[in-house]
């Protein structure tokens, strides 16, 4: 355990307060809405009080698409997730669900039967802090695991996944955080343990953070090796290191060696046009971020 002033849960709160600054966007502006995410934020009132202009403009001094990185990378997995469930998918899977609100904030049918995974100590805060009338609580059974230590398909087995139902499974945010070793054996576990059609959502910061920092930013973008390294200090210092990065064909044939098929394959330069163009918030080159992408598997 280390000394930060987060128990385990400091990056967790990270994209928690990135949606909260989000959600205080006028509602056609915003990209996402996570009316919930303030209960999870440290200094919340603070962040409220300053609003979602100054905020995004004080993140953008800090990392330029910071901001809207974390944003779009939520808002395609909620896309995803409900259109996997107008679908029919049966179960929804969150590997490292951290304050993750989707089973509560997204309109999905009371059929889906949602698994949210963890550490323990993160799953007992969130669960402290959810409202009690908040929608949806019926549907979620939580599993708690390390991924370092523990394997998920004897858990998930327990706490009823049913594997012939169709099942989404997302790791957002999370693969930097834990070993490959662990990510790899997660993997077998879910190919071992589903036996319907099944989506794989993973996102992973590109080995070029480490290797060539400016190519994983836009033309122009302001000192792109030195905002790297900010990044990676940053998350080292709230207690959770990020210690494990990808190349795109390392992700392509980890996935395809435990049956799964890319089908999509994102980065913020993508989905600035679908996202933010429409909501009058396209960013220019030199503030696109690519040091992490979105990755879609089905088998
Ligand atoms: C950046 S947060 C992302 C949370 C959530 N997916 C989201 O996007 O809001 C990373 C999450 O991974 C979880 N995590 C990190 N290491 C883990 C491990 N070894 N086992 C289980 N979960 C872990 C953390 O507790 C945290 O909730």
């Amino acid at each position: 355990m280390s000394d930060s002033i987060f128990r385990k849960d400091g990056t967790a709160q990270g994209v928690a307060k990135q949606r909260l600054i989000e959600s205080l966007a006028k509602p056609e502006q915003r990209i996402i809405n996570d009316p919930f995410a303030y209960r999870f934020v440290m200094g919340a009132i603070i962040v409220k009080l300053i609003g979602h202009k100054i905020n995004v403009w004080l993140s953008r001094k800090f990392v330029p698409g910071f901001h809207e990185h974390l944003i779009s990378r939520t808002r395609f997995i909620d896309d995803m997730v409900e259109t996997s469930a107008a679908n029919h998918v049966e179960q929804y899977v969150i590997l490292g669900a951290g304050y993750d609100l989707r089973a509560h904030r997204l309109n999905l049918p009371s059929t889906l039967k949602i698994f949210e995974i963890d550490q323990i100590e993160v799953q007992s805060r969130k669960q402290t802090k959810l409202p009690k009338n908040i929608p949806n609580v019926q549907n979620i059974t939580y599993v708690s695991i390390d991924f370092n230590h523990e394997t998920l398909g004897d858990q998930l087995l327990n706490a009823g996944f049913d594997p012939y139902k169709s099942t989404v499974f997302t790791l957002e945010g999370v693969s930097q955080y834990i070993t490959k070793k662990a990510v790899d054996a997660t993997l077998t576990e879910i190919n071992n343990l589903t036996k319907s059609s099944t989506t794989f959502y993973i996102s992973y910061v590109d080995k070029f953070i480490i290797e060539n920092p400016q190519a994983c930013f836009g033309k122009g973008y302001p000192n792109p090796a030195k905002k790297a390294e900010t990044i990676l200090k940053l998350s080292a210092k709230v207690g959770e290191p990020w210690i494990s990065f990808y190349s795109n064909e390392e992700i392509q044939s980890l996935l395809s060696k435990h049956g799964f098929t890319v089908m999509e394959n994102k980065t913020l330069e993508d989905l600035n046009p679908i996202y933010f163009k429409p909501a009058g918030r396209l960013l220019p080159e030199d503030h696109i971020f690519n040091l992490e992408h979105s990755v879609v598997a089905k088998k």
